[in-house]
């Protein structure tokens, strides 16, 4: 079994500050960790048996013993959000998100999706009301036990985000090493999840060598290798045409089905309409449900 080395003299301090940058969201500040990191596998929560999405105020906490549902992933009890510029970004948003179920959040453009999704990630504060993840109330949280929070949550951004100079499987082993698993476990991690995504061709590639779509998917490999229960993707197609597309949607169903919680933004109205998952809709920051 590995541990996490200390933040005091963390591998994290003698990364490169190009690769630091790219990475700090997750890597800073966490000092312990009970984490026993293994080899690449599906959380452990068991798969929920359909999605079940809700809006009703709730307190997360599974109280009916005779339909036994699985436990909740997020929940957004009464959630506004107001930027320092006055731009409401969202208006009293109800919504309950259990283990298991792969969540499509759509809606134009600046109505709001991307904040979810950083409240989710507790990049940005609610204004009003109580963001829950994986049994956390994020608003009880402090620095150092959201950055040990946000090690649970997996992120996919549209724009990849990948470290320029690195390759492939630099770019997704860096997460682990910096946390400080061994060599052994990196490897026992890394091929099985570039596998996944069929990336274990390109591993030596630099990202300029790279598809948009791979490029996408190499983001996808980053954030999942570390196993999170909780995927986050903003966008994860928006930059992709429509067969790049379908497969970076496929792999997300794919991690659905082994139990990873997964939410995403998109504006592509035909992938919503050919998925059967469950859509939720964001219009000038109002939440309401398209298909349950
Ligand atoms: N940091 C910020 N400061 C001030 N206002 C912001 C900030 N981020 C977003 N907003 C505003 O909040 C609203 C919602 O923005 P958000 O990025 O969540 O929209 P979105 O639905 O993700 O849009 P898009 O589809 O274009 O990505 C917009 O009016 C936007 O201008
Ligand atoms: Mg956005």
């Amino acid at each position: 079994m590995t541990s996490v080395v200390p933040h005091s003299d963390s591998r994290y301090q003698r990364l490169p500050e190009d690769v630091r940058s790219l990475l700090s969201d997750r890597l800073q500040m966490v000092s312990t960790s009970t984490d026993s990191p293994t080899a690449f596998h599906p959380p452990t929560t068991p798969r929920a048996t359909g999605p079940r999405v809700a809006t009703a105020p709730h307190s997360p906490q599974p109280s009916d013993r005779s339909s036994p549902r699985p436990e909740l992933s997020v929940a957004l009890h009464n959630v506004s959000k107001t930027y320092r510029n006055g731009s409401r970004a969202l208006i009293n948003v109800n919504l309950q998100i259990h283990k298991g179920d792969f969540l499509f959040i759509t809606g134009p453009s600046g109505s709001g999706k991307s904040t979810l999704l950083k409240l989710l990630y507790g990049q940005e504060r609610p204004t009003e009301g109580i963001v829950t993840v994986e049994g956390s109330a994020l608003n009880r949280l402090k620095g150092n036990q959201l950055a040990m929070m946000r090690r649970r949550i997996g992120i996919v951004f549209q724009d990849y985000k990948l470290i320029p100079r690195r390759t492939v499987a630099e770019n997704v082993a860096f997460v682990l090493w910096a946390q400080g698993y061994t060599r052994k476990e990196i490897h026992r991690r890394l091929w099985p999840t570039l596998k996944m995504v069929g990336l274990q061709d390109k591993a030596q590639c630099f990202p300029n060598e790279l598809s948009g779509g791979e490029q996408q998917r190499v983001s996808i490999a980053r954030a999942v290798v570390g196993t999170p229960p909780l995927l986050l993707a903003d966008e994860p197609t928006g930059n992709l045409d429509s067969e790049n597309a379908l497969q970076v949607i496929k792999i997300l169903k794919k991690l659905n089905s082994i139990g990873i919680t997964v939410i995403v933004t998109t504006h592509n109205e035909h992938l919503v309409r050919v998925s059967n998952h469950p859509v939720v809709q964001i219009r000038n920051g109002y939440l309401r449900h398209l298909r349950r």
